[in-house]
C-alpha cells in the first residue's frame, strides 16, 4: 500500500458505513467506491462524498477498482463473505464488528488473510475507547494482582430493537463487544459458557441477556445486556451517526490486589435543553471540532497503520476475535438449550496461538 493516500472501498453505507466513510476520509483515506445492495441507498451516499464508482455487489465493483483496502459495514449475516470476497481480491480489510456469525467463518477468515498475505481488523471499537483501554493497560501492568473476575454491562435504547435489533441475535450485537472486551482483558479463550434470557422481557424485546463465561485459567466474566432503556433516558448518542438514542455500559475487574470500575458514558457532560435531556458521548465518536474524534477515528488510524505495515496487528489480534465470535456462538447455544456449553480448541486456533 502507498503511504500517501490509501485508496478504500466502503461496502455497505447504511448508518455505520456512512460515518466510516466520513472518518476514513478524515483519516487521509481516499474512497474509490461504494457498494450497497439498496441502490437508491448507494447513489446517495456515493453522491454526499463525490464517489464516482458504485454497485449493488462488491465483487463486481472490485472487477472495476481494486483499492488497497475494503471497510465492511453491512448487515452482521454478509461480513464473512464480503470479508473473503475482498481477501481474496487482494485487499486488506477492516470488518465492521462481528467479524462473522460462526467460529468455523471466523477462522476461514483467519486462515484466507494468512494465505493471502493481507491484514484483517475488526471493528471492536471498545478496545478503543480510552476507559476500557485504561483498565486494560491497568491489568496487563498488574495494578490489581492477579485478575479473578470480571463483569461487564451493556443496556441499548429500546428502540433500537425495531431499528436492528432483529436481524441476528441481539448477543452478536450488544453482548459481542463485552466478550471482546472480556478476552482481550484475560488474552485466553473461553472454556465454558452458561447464559440464559429474561421470558419475561420476551415479547418486548427478547434480548435481556445474562452469560457467565469461564476461562481456560480459572478467571470468570459475567456479561449483561438489555435493550429496554426508555425513549426518556438521557440521549447519548445524537449527532455523527444516523441513530439517536442511548448506550449505558459498566465494567469492573477484580483482582487479589484491587479492583478497578468504570462507566463508558460518564455523566460528566450533562445538558438539558429544549430538544431533550443530553449526556454526550465522548468517548465513541464525539465531534471534535467538526471532525469525527474518540474511539472510532483511533480505531480507524490503527487500521490504517496496520494496512500500511507501520504497526503489528496487536491492538486487536485476529486471532482473539475468532475466540470472541466462537464464545458468542456458545452463548446463543446455551440460551437455545438452556444448558452449558464447553467450547473445545479450533485445530486452526491451536496453532495460531500456541
Ligand atoms: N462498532 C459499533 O459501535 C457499531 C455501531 C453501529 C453499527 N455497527 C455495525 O455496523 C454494521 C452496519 O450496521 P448499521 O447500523 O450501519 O446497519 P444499516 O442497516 O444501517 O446498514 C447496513 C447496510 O448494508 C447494506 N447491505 C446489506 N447486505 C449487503 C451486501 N451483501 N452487500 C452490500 N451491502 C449490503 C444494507 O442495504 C444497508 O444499507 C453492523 O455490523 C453493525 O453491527 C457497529
Amino acid at each position: 500500500m502507498p503511504p500517501d493516500q490509501p485508496t478504500v472501498v466502503i461496502a455497505g453505507v447504511g448508518r455505520f458505513g456512512a460515518l466510516h466513510a466520513r472518518v476514513w476520509t478524515e483519516a487521509g483515506a481516499r474512497i474509490v467506491g461504494m457498494c450497497d445492495v439498496d441502490p437508491d441507498r448507494v447513489g446517495a451516499v456515493a453522491a454526499r462524498f463525490a464517489v464516482q464508482e458504485k454497485d449493488t455487489l462488491l465483487p463486481r465493483l472490485l472487477d472495476r477498482v481494486r483499492p488497497d483496502a475494503v471497510i465492511v459495514a453491512t448487515d452482521e449475516a454478509s461480513h464473512a463473505e464480503l470479508a473473503i470476497t475482498a481477501l481474496e481480491a487482494g485487499c486488506h480489510v477492516f470488518v465492521e464488528k462481528p467479524l462473522a456469525l460462526s467460529s468455523d467463518d471466523a477462522w476461514r477468515i483467519h486462515a484466507t488473510a494468512g494465505s493471502v498475505g493481507r491484514q484483517v481488523v475488526v471493528g471492536q471499537i471498545s478496545r478503543f475507547a480510552a476507559p476500557y483501554a485504561r483498565m486494560q493497560r491497568s491489568v496487563e501492568q498488574g495494578r490489581v494482582g492477579r485478575l479473578c473476575a470480571l463483569r461487564l454491562r451493556r443496556d441499548f435504547s429500546r428502540s433500537w430493537y425495531l431499528a436492528f435489533g432483529e436481524r441476528v441475535h441481539p448477543v452478536w450485537e450488544s453482548c459481542i463487544h463485552d466478550i471482546d472486551l472480556a478476552i482481550a482483558f484475560v488474552n485466553e479463550p473461553v472454556s465454558r459458557v452458561m447464559a440464559i434470557q429474561s421470558r419475561a422481557a420476551s415479547e418486548a424485546a427478547p434480548s435481556v441477556v445474562s452469560a457467565l463465561l469461564e476461562f481456560e485459567g480459572g478467571v470468570s466474566a459475567t456479561v449483561e445486556s438489555a435493550w429496554l432503556l426508555p425513549e426518556s433516558a438521557p440521549q447519548t448518542l445524537a449527532g455523527a451517526l444516523e441513530l439517536s438514542g442511548a448506550i449505558a455500559a459498566e465494567m469492573e475487574a477484580l483482582g487479589l490486589e484491587g479492583v478497578l470500575r468504570q462507566r463508558l458514558l460518564g455523566d460528566n457532560l450533562v445538558e438539558w435543553t429544549n430538544a431533550g435531556s443530553f449526556v454526550p458521548d465522548l468517548s465513541l465518536w464525539p465531534d471534535d471540532d467538526g471532525v469525527v474524534g474518540g474511539a472510532l477515528r483511533r480505531e480507524v488510524d490503527y487500521a490504517l497503520d496496520v494496512f500500511r505495515g507501520r504497526r503489528a496487528p496487536d491492538r486487536i489480534p485476529l486471532h482473539q476475535v475468532c475466540w470472541a465470535v466462537a464464545t458468542a456462538e456458545a452463548v446463543v447455544e446455551s440460551l437455545h438449550h438452556n444448558k452449558a456449553v464447553h467450547l473445545t480448541r479450533d485445530p486452526r486456533d491451536i496453532e495460531v496461538s500456541s
